[in-house]
């Protein structure tokens, strides 16, 4: 992957206004790419402009905003080529299956799932002329589900289903596809996640807090412990930006040694080994002297 300065590679990081898609514009800039950042604000474009980045304006839901930004790529003064697109954006969301509302479903797969479907498909005719790469942002729970997280790991779920077609679609044009599976990363996410949470709490019925109230109760916990316990966001933009320059990258990346430990696990260990480890982890947070329904 030869870039220089006279010359620098475009590539095109989403959701770079906060966490670890501005960390990995950052490091990319650093190793000398023309970035490409997606931001919805100009506020936030701005706080990029003094590392050299150039942020666009990208609601990766936005037609219009992915037409505006393959433009910019396609009249490129220079006639850069575009090195790599980065779909990192994407939206939190805590609560059991059966509370979070059907808009919430389809406002997260909008970002998580089609936004990415859409910017790649609108940028594939210029990464296949470079023979660029495309690295996809899942997580540990593109691989893990459990209670309380349903809704978050089926759309990265299909983000790696995505993934795996799109690789082996695009190897005989010279296009790589990667995955890169964080676990916790100390951003803005965990708090997001944490707001939406107490909305939906406060929405359900009698009903549905005498099933999940615990549940409920013990998931900010949960989340503040596993973000905690996460690396910065800088750590993480370092293997990213690896996925993304790799001569020859692997088809996927964990961040955290525990997350690549627990990918691992899931793929040998039955479902119910797995549950228990996943239940047992959360009823650490469980309030205390709530009866916790066992799995009939
Ligand atoms: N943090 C973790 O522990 C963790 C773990 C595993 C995987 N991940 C994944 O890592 C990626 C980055 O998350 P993060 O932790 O860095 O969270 P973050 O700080 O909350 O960043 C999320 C970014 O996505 C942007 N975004 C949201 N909706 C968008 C849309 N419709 N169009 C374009 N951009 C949009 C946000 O922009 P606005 O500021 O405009 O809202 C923000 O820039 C996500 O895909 C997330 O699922 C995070």
């Amino acid at each position: 992957m030869t870039k220089s300065s006279e010359s620098p590679e475009l590539v095109v990081v989403t959701g770079a206004s906060t966490g670890m898609g501005a960390a990995t514009a950052r490091e990319l800039a650093r190793r000398g790419f023309h970035v490409l950042a997606g931001v919805r604000r100009e506020a936030d474009g701005k706080a990029l402009l003094a590392d050299g980045i150039e942020p666009v304006i990208l609601d990766i839901t936005n037609q219009s905003h992915i037409a505006a930004l393959v433009a910019r790529i396609d009249g490129d003064p220079r006639q850069r080529a575009l090195r790599a697109l980065v779909n990192n954006a994407g939206l939190p969301c805590a609560g059991p299956v059966e509370v979070v509302a059907l808009d919430e479903w389809r406002r997260l797969f909008e970002v998580n799932v089609f936004g990415h479907v859409a910017l790649t498909q609108a940028l594939l005719p210029a990464l296949v002329r470079s023979k660029g790469r495309i690295v996809n942002i899942s997580s540990l729970n593109g691989k893990v589900s459990m209670a309380g997280y349903g809704a978050y790991a089926s759309s990265k779920f299909a983000l790696e289903a995505v993934s795996d077609a799109l690789r082996n679609e695009l190897a005989p044009h010279g296009v790589r596809v990667v995955v890169v599976e964080p676990g916790g990363v100390k951003t803005e996410m965990a708090g997001l996640g944490l707001t939406s949470l107490s909305r939906l709490s406060a929405r359900m019925t009698p009903e549905q807090t005498t099933r999940y109230g615990a549940l409920t109760q013990a998931l900010p916990a949960h989340v503040a412990a596993f973000t905690e316990a996460g690396v910065t966001a800088d750590i993480a933009a370092r293997t990213i930006a690896k996925a993304a320059t790799d001569r020859r990258p692997r088809t996927r990346y964990t961040i955290g040694a525990m997350t690549a430990f627990l990918i691992r696990a899931a793929r040998f260990l039955p479902d119910r080994v797995l549950d228990r480890m996943t239940n047992s982890d959360l009823r650490k947070y469980y309030p205390a002297g709530s009866a916790v329904a066992r799995p009939a």
